[in-house]
């Protein structure tokens, strides 16, 4: 039987109760399936940690993550903690230092899930977004001069590397192969005249590897109106850091809300551990009810099990869920349901049982 060594970090608010139902649904799975286990090393990082420690995690943080085969990410970010320390000093800390360089994000609108596009439906909604995430607008470079005076001026750049560009849009594109799909690419060249046109021209340069795959090239402000007017053109997307970021939250939208938004952040070469979460926030407003929509942690957790190479699963968890929606059954307010958090990974346990 395999071993898998899991660090779950539940992170702030709903982070913690999603995170517990992730952990519930992968020892189950592991239960049903008998060639592998989890253990998990439960990491109480993030806000309040910092509040105690001042620190968002310990010094031999990464050290200690870097002994564990994935991790697993609830939400950070809390009242009181200024948004770019918690984000930095964590989420993005992991994201960058496991050289985390791809966000695979899926925007497919599940059976059942609701849609507020007139017509919108599960055949026209079937997207993957594969978004650059060590680099490009978050690469963290720039300048503050002159603070609080006249003349202050500040600049934030956006690195853009061949060898950043190259991978994650040879990544896409092996993707689009495999999946025998069509691979868009979203950049903004007519008004980021260095960036973009050099993500064009990378984009089109790969692409000669790959002569069986149909491509598209979209600006990102046309895209993000066709994405709500014709999201059948989308099928694997790729994108910058920032793009991919906001067309997600678009995606969400579109494919059910947040709720149902997963997304694993991967080093697909397996040096380092690669990391799997909910879109979602920590949502303070509701957190400690039990009232979050464990979903979108549960579809990650499935995201995970096609990373350790088991992807029937991932499609099982999908099934599941599409079940659970389908029947109505289980689910929490945000999708006008009165379920617990609990009693909505409850009804995908049932129905993963049912499966077999
Ligand atoms: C996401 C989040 C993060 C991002 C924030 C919290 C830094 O919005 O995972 O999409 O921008 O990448
Ligand atoms: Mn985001």
């Amino acid at each position: 039987m395999k071993p898998f060594k899991i660090a779950a970090i539940p992170g702030d608010g709903v982070g913690k109760e999603v995170v517990r139902e992730g952990i519930r649904v992968l020892n189950h799975i592991a239960d049903i399936d008998g060639r592998f286990c989890f253990s998990f090393t439960h990491l109480p990082w993030g806000c309040e940690y910092y509040l105690e420690t001042g620190a968002m995690m310990p010094e031999d943080g990464m050290q200690l993550l870097s002994e564990h085969d994935a991790i697993l990410l609830g939400a950070v970010g809390a009242p009181g903690v200024p948004d770019h320390i918690s984000l930095w000093d964590l989420l993005l800390r992991i994201r960058k230092g496991f050289d985390q360089y791809v966000n695979l994000r899926p925007v497919k609108l599940l059976k059942g899930a609701p849609c507020p596009l007139a017509g919108g439906s599960p055949e026209d909604i079937d997207m993957i977004f594969v978004r650059e995430n060590s680099e490009g607008e978050y690469a963290g470079s720039g300048s503050w001069l002159y603070k609080g005076k006249p003349n202050e001026v500040v600049i934030q750049d956006g690195v853009f590397s061949r060898f950043g560009c190259e991978r994650i849009i040879r990544y896409a594109y092996e993707l689009a192969r495999e999946k025998k799909k069509s691979l868009t690419s979203i950049s903004k060249a007519n008004a980021l005249n260095y960036s973009m046109v050099f993500w064009d021209s990378v984009f089109r340069e790969v692409g000669k590897e790959f002569p069986d795959v149909q491509t598209h090239s979209y600006l990102v402000d046309a895209a993000s109106m066709f994405m709500v007017k014709d999201p059948k053109r989308f099928e694997i997307v790729v994108t910058s850091n920032l793009f991919g970021d906001i067309l997600t939250d678009l995606g969400a939208a579109i494919s059910g809300g947040m709720g149902l938004a997963a997304g694993a952040n991967l080093n697909p070469e397996k040096k380092y551990p690669s990391m799997f979460e909910p879109i979602h926030g920590s949502a303070p407003d509701i957190a400690g009810k039990n009232i979050s929509n464990p979903l979108a942690t549960i579809w990650a957790v499935g995201q995970m099990l096609t990373h350790f190479g088991y992807p029937q699963w991932e499609d099982a968890i999908v099934s599941a869920i599409e079940e659970v929606l389908v029947a109505g059954e289980g689910l929490t307010p945000d999708l006008g349901g009165s379920a617990s958090t609990t009693q909505a990974a409850d009804a995908v346990i049932k129905r993963l049982s049912m499966q077999r």
